[in-house]
């Protein structure tokens, strides 16, 4: 990834690496990176109390936040908007769709999307959606095309089908949830050649929580209703300005937000080697047992992976209680490669800063757990091995937790 010429609202990040925690899966529950955190609270602090001052600062870290978007996901910097996450973005896109269409639409879309994408449309009667699987998707008829970059549980690159959809002379709307692709892969929006894309900023990217990025073609900038009424525009000059929140918002998000993807586009390398020391590490230790997910991209970040004759739940838990966060996906109907019925996987993660080190702890307390506590796994002191969290300035973390450690709760962003 090349490193573009310097922005001055987006400060200078040192590396991210070493930082106190990692998610294996990275959501709702896990913090912004350090460099984000530091990007929100300097603009904050540059702004306390000077509100003139505020908006113009506003526009010039969203112009940049708009460049380095452009910049690493592709498309022009006037395509580019500052956005709520992904889950409040859809619908307000859905909203202006149906504005658009003034009658019921069809949106027709795949079998794997989630829930905080799909939903926008099959909550709201102004749509009717046919789900069907991704390689049946160009020969079904639709006004709307919905589907995710990469899906959330198998991690599946849907990029040939969506430009198989934008390559069509008919020219339908595609619309792209990207949040599971958006600092996993590479994005290029114009390659694409989407109508709309939409991402959150704090999976992937370590961004801040509520924000995001929202994509539209020049085509729907100019023509389709913006589904914002109240307040003016933060940009009034730019197209795209009708496209963005207004008053009210956490502004110091757009720094953040913009700072996420900078230390993306300056830190971060292919999840490829990163992946494939996981997967051989874990075969190494598992053989059999372990069923790695081939559909998941190979330029990715995310490994699924299916436990033969093995219940998944139980080993998220235990996973959980000793500080590996994954991700447990059980989906009952759905055919998984090697099971019957039901697609029944773990999905473990690394983000760009995940260094190699990291994979080996997730790999060795993996198997651990796996396994099955046996005495050979329990260290001197009679204590369970626990994810050691690495740290630049603070305190370490623990590296064992107590035999009797409280059952942590199962939840799952
Ligand atoms: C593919 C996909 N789409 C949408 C969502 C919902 O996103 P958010 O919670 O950021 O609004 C998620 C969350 O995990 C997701 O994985």
């Amino acid at each position: 990834m090349h490193v573009a010429r310097k922005l001055d609202s987006i400060r200078t990040l040192e590396t991210e690496r070493g930082s106190t925690a990692i998610a294996y899966n990275p959501g709702t529950m896990t913090d912004p990176l350090p460099a984000v955190e530091r990007a929100m609270a300097a603009f904050r602090r540059r702004v306390r109390g000077r509100p003139l001052m505020a908006y113009e600062k506003c526009r010039e870290v969203l112009h940049d936040m708009r460049v380095v978007a452009s910049e690493v996901f592709g498309g022009t910097p006037e395509g580019w908007a500052m956005a709520d996450g992904h889950t409040a973005t859809v619908d307000r896109i859905a909203d202006s769709l149906a504005e658009h269409f003034g009658r019921v639409a069809t949106v027709v879309s795949t079998d794997s999307e989630h829930v905080g994408g799909i939903g926008a449309f099959s909550a709201d009667k102004r749509f009717v959606v046919r789900q069907v699987p991704p390689e049946q998707l160009a020969d079904t008829a639709a006004d709307i095309y919905f589907l995710s970059h990469v899906t959330y549980d198998t991690n599946h690159d849907n990029s040939d089908v969506i430009r198989a959809l934008t390559r069509r002379a008919d020219d339908p709307i595609v619309i792209i949830d990207g949040n599971q692709a958006v600092g996993q892969i590479d994005v290029d929006v114009a390659a694409l050649g989407c109508h709309v894309y939409i991402t959150s900023s704090h999976k992937w990217l370590g961004g801040p929580h509520g924000g995001g990025l929202l994509y539209l073609r020049s085509d729907v900038v100019e023509q389709w209703p913006s589904p914002f009424r109240a307040g003016d525009p933060l940009v009034p000059d730019l197209p795209i300005g009708r496209w963005e929140p207004r008053g009210g918002q956490d502004f110091s998000r757009v720094a953040g937000i913009a700072a996420a993807v900078r230390a993306y586009q300056v830190h971060a390398t292919s999840g490829r080697p990163i992946r494939e020391q996981f997967i051989q590490a874990l075969q190494r230790a598992l053989g059999d047992r372990v069923h790695p997910i081939t559909a998941s991209t190979a330029e990715g970040r995310v490994v699924a992976f299916e436990l033969v004759g093995i219940d998944v739940y139980p080993v998220y838990r235990e996973l959980a209680e000793r500080g590996l966060s994954i991700k447990c996906i059980k989906k009952p109907g759905k055919r998984a490669e090697s099971g019957d019925g039901c697609l029944e996987v773990l999905r473990v993660g690394f983000p760009w800063w995940t260094d190699a080190e990291q994979v080996d702890d997730a790999v060795a307390i993996l198997t651990e757990v796996v396994d099955g506590v046996t005495p050979a796994s329990v260290s001197a002191s009679g204590r369970r091995r626990r994810w050691r969290g690495r740290s630049l300035g603070g305190p370490p973390a623990p590296a064992t937790v107590p035999e009797a450690a409280p059952v942590a709760a199962g939840g799952d962003a």
